[in-house]
């Protein structure tokens, strides 16, 4: 007999040490005490309606769990090394609290309904609590930031090579939008992982009239599983929560890759705050972009996460498989990580200090080609033709290493006839380019006006310190 496991009594030996250790999951799944005992104190509620405890034996077991959710919360729960996982810890002491009565509360439970609906519960709870609040607050970071520098003029890239005119309003918002669908995505896998699994026991449901409505109200969820072997088998709910964060974590990443790019001296765009710079040991003068490294780097572990779980999940027959318990570490690695990375991307944001004459020059000269040949199509000139012809006039500038800004009117007049000597000084200011950018998506200021108070509009108000 393996004295004090959930399931020793058909067994003639103590497990080997080697598989204890491999099986047990404690240290782990310890964080999802608050799911567990919340379980168990709707499942007690449950047996009692059903007669198979007394009045007096739930509020035995009720005050026990009550202990225990102290020494949990205080650290001064106590486990044994027999406890194999959260669920066989909290019955061991249940029992040593309140006798053969804490024995009692397994009836008409699993360990594969407890988990799943532990870990949905835990997950709706760091969503909600947690995760939304920090990506709202990276959010307004970066709107707060767009709004200070909202028709400072800077180039547009493709391939990393200056291609038009914007505003950095305009570049610092595209981040923002990006992350506003992270939220949405987030807020779409805790929707669907807003389900109470109790009641559908190992997988075939129980023979006690227990009620899954019963418990999803008393839970919180918004529903009860329809089905009890999905319920245990399913962890849909973690792989889209961890397809949620590897994008947030690849958008982060992508920002941080443009604040890596304009801190360097080549852009010298921008100055990250001492705060989150760091220096180097050997070289006085550095100052390293460290926070938006470490989130660059961070996105890969979120990625990582989200391949385990799918390969984890891959080819296991239903219902529930000890695999299973491989779910949790890239779940919980997942949270940790946005936990410690969210916060300080909205520092860093909050941080930039951008170099507004340096950014505006190099949104000029080249970058306004695409205007040159826009105007000749307005006058009627194919636009094929007309960027055959500007090409020309900038690939003769770049011969002479001179800018088409450089270029003296009368030259620019001959090569362009049809546009008149007044438009070409316009064609070629880099705040008339963007002015002139006014459809609906597009970088002038007043549309980036309106679209900060739109992205500002999706921003949830956070109740007072719901993050601390
Ligand atoms: N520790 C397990 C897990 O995290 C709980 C379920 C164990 N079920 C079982 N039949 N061994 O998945």
């Amino acid at each position: 007999m393996t004295e004090g496991r959930l399931w020793g009594s058909r067994f003639s030996h103590e497990p080997d040490r080697a598989a204890w250790r491999l099986g047990r999951s404690v240290d782990v799944d310890v964080r999802l005490w608050p799911d567990d005992l919340a379980g168990s104190h709707a499942h007690a509620a449950e047996l009692e309606r059903l007669g198979v405890l007394s009045g007096a034996e739930r509020l035995a077991i009720t005050q026990a769990l009550q202990t225990i959710a102290e020494e949990l919360a205080g650290g001064a729960f106590v486990f044994a090394d027999g406890d194999e996982d959260l669920h066989g810890a909290v019955e061991r002491r249940l029992v040593e609290l309140c006798g053969d009565t804490g024995g009692k509360l397994r009836a008409g439970r699993s360990r594969n309904d407890q988990i799943a609906g532990d870990l949905r519960r835990y997950l709706v709870r760091v969503t909600d609590r947690r995760l939304l609040p920090l990506l709202a607050e990276v959010r307004r970071a970066l709107a707060d930031k767009a709004e200070e520098v909202l028709d400072w003029l800077a180039p547009g890239y493709t391939h990393l090579q200056r291609a038009q005119p914007v505003v950095l309003g305009h570049h610092l918002l595209a981040h923002a939008w990006a992350l506003d669908r992270d939220a949405g995505r987030l807020a779409d896998a805790r929707a669907r992982m807003d389900v109470s699994t109790l009641g559908s026991g190992a997988l075939a449901g129980t023979t006690l009239a227990l009620d899954p409505d019963r418990y999803a109200r008393s839970l919180g969820f918004a529903r009860a599983a329809e089905n009890s072997m999905d319920a245990v088998a399913d962890r849909d709910f973690a792989a889209e929560f961890l397809a949620a964060c590897a994008l947030l974590g690849v958008h982060l990443s992508r920002l941080g890759e443009d604040v890596v790019l304009w801190a360097s001296a080549e852009f010298g765009w921008v100055r990250v705050g001492d705060a989150f710079s760091t220096g180097s040991s050997i070289m006085p003068q550095k100052r390293n972009p460290d926070v938006a490294e470490l989130v660059r780097g961070k996105s890969g572990r979120l990625v990582g996460d989200l391949v385990a779980l799918l390969v984890t999940l891959k080819g296991l027959p239903l219902t529930y498989d000890r695999d299973l318990q491989e779910d949790k570490e890239p779940v919980f690695d997942a949270v940790d990580t946005l936990e410690l990375a969210l916060p300080a991307v909205t520092g860093m944001v909050g941080s930039l200090r951008f170099d507004r004459e340096r950014v505006a020059a190099a949104a000029g000269g080249f970058a306004l080609a695409t205007d040159l040949a826009e105007a000749l199509v307005a006058r009627g000139v194919a636009f094929r033709a007309a960027h055959d012809r500007v090409g020309a006039l900038v690939g003769d500038c770049e011969r002479r290493g001179v800018d088409l800004t450089d270029l003296a009117p009368d030259e620019l007049a001959a090569s362009l006839p049809e546009l008149a000597p007044a438009e070409l000084g316009s064609l070629l200011d880099p705040a008339a380019a963007v002015a002139r950018r006014a459809g609906p998506s597009g970088p002038a200021p007043a549309h980036v006006r309106a679209q900060l108070a739109a992205l500002r509009a999706r921003i949830p108000q956070l109740p007072q310190g719901i993050i601390g």
